[in-house]
């Protein structure tokens, strides 16, 4: 029988908990989970800032997770029916604060949405610590 693959997307900057576990979700689904790490690109034109962390070394922390078996950089947030017929995956798995927004996936692979972890972003994480560490004067 062939393997089960999960496909997965996310800026992962500032790794934390609530990525562990999204990523552990999804690998639990399947044999294989690949994880589609936003460019930089994306997310300055998305969120208005670059993130903490590079995308090659954004790429490199994912990459070497236990859970993790393939990374690759999404370069557009518009190619994920691309990116799953590439990587042949059976399952594209998120976090529900995408609940809804890949459902028109739903007619080449199956659409899983977990629940996000409670009290915890990259974007709170790094207001958190320039509130602890702010910049000298
Ligand atoms: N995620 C989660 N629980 C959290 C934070 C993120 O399950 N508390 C999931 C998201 O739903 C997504 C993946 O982790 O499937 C990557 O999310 P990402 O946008 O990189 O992380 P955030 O912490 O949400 O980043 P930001 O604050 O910059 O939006």
């Amino acid at each position: 029988m062939s393997k089960r693959t999960v496909i997965t997307f996310g800026t992962f900057d500032v790794l934390h908990v609530g990525h562990i576990r999204v990523l552990q979700r999804a690998a639990a689904l399947g044999d294989r989970l690949v994880v589609g790490v936003s460019a930089d690109e994306l997310n300055i034109s998305k969120k208005g800032r670059a993130p903490v962390f590079s995308q090659e070394e954004r790429l490199e922390i994912v990459g070497n997770l236990k859970m993790v078996d393939e990374v690759f950089v999404e370069e557009s947030l518009e190619l994920k029916r691309d990116y799953v017929t590439q990587f042949q995956a059976d399952v594209l798995a998120m976090g529900n604060d995408w609940e809804g927004k890949f459902d028109f996936l739903s007619d080449i692979c199956e659409v899983v949405y977990f629940p996000r972890t409670p009290s915890v972003s990259t974007t709170a994480l790094i207001e958190h610590i320039a509130r602890i560490a702010p910049e000298p004067a």
